[in-house]
């Protein structure tokens, strides 16, 4: 579709406060923040799409919804993979979802005195946490243009680790400073066609990713409630939804002070208090 002319940028976003019958796309769902918000959709009556990569993982899931849920297993990093998944949307063998949120992610703590061994594992990260965020966005946006629906539109799950530079970060916070970008872009030229873009920034949530950490993390939360802080936000309407807000904006505040302040305090808190 070619550029139109300039449209007003709305101040929000559409407000989802109920889900009834409504066709969400959860691209990670087999586990972790993904799993646990499509317990927390379901229970509001959402009719899901589950992707990631683990086929079983999402059957078990699926069954333990309960009816009106199907599976879609891909790799979000597979390009033939993707096309595949859209083809089955085109072709109506599955009704096309309203809302898709992006949750695929991998992390690793790794650090730049580690050299090339760091780069399949950045290679990794920088792929799925935001190269294969863009390749489905870019084909998700067309279809939800084509086919109004009420409230529709593309969440993208980030991380205030994106906020700033960390230490042991090297892939991962780069990866999801630029998904963060990606969203507010998309933002800007799909709010005024009428569709919702939100960036999602978690704290720190109990999944498997954070098991990996070896520091004491705050504010850490359990990906309950972490889904439920999701679905809060859908009703918010606000672009970002980041969460716990307790210790969010006590990030944002120090990600806007000079690097001479702001660094030694992002050091301190990833390396301070070893478990
Ligand atoms: N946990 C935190 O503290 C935290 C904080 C901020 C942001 N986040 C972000 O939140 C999202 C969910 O993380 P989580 O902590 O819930 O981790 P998780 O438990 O490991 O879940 C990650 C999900 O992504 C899927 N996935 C990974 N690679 C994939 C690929 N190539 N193709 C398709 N699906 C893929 C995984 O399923 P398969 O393995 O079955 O493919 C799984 O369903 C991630 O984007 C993460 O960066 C997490």
């Amino acid at each position: 579709m070619p550029p139109g002319p300039p449209a007003a940028i709305p101040r929000g976003n559409p407000r989802i406060a109920d889900w009834t019958n409504r066709r969400v796309w959860l691209l990670g769902a087999s586990a972790g923040i993904g799993e646990a918000l499509a317990h927390a959709l379901a229970a509001r009556g959402a009719k899901l799409v589950l992707s990631a990569r683990n086929a079983s993982a999402l059957a078990d899931l699926a069954r333990a919804l309960g009816p009106g849920h199907c599976t879609l297993a891909l790799d979000a990093t597979d390009s033939a993979a993707l096309d595949a998944a859209f083809a089955r949307f085109d072709s109506g063998e599955l009704p096309l979802p309203s809302v898709g949120v992006y949750l695929a992610g991998d992390y690793q703590p790794l650090d730049a005195r580690q050299g090339e061994t760091a780069l399949p594992a950045a290679r990794r990260m920088l792929a799925v946490n935001y190269a294969a965020a863009v390749e489905w966005s870019l084909r998700l946006a067309p279809r939800l243009l084509a086919t109004p629906a009420p409230a529709s539109g593309i969440a993208l799950v980030a991380s205030v680790a994106g906020y700033t530079g960390l230490p042991q970060a090297l892939a991962y916070s780069p990866s999801k400073a630029a998904l963060i970008r990606f969203a507010e872009c998309l933002y800007l030229d799909l709010a005024p066609q009428g569709l919702g873009v939100w960036a999602i920034n978690p704290g720190f949530v109990a999944t498997r990713l954070t098991a990996q950490n070896d520091f004491e993390m705050p504010a850490l939360m359990p990906p309950e409630a972490a889904a439920e802080a999701i679905v809060r936000g859908f009703a918010s309407g606000r672009f970002e939804i980041h969460f716990p807000t307790r210790f969010t904006r006590l990030l944002k505040i120090a990600a806007m002070l000079p690097y001479a302040l702001s660094m030694p305090l992002f050091a301190h808190i990833a390396r301070k208090k070893p478990r």
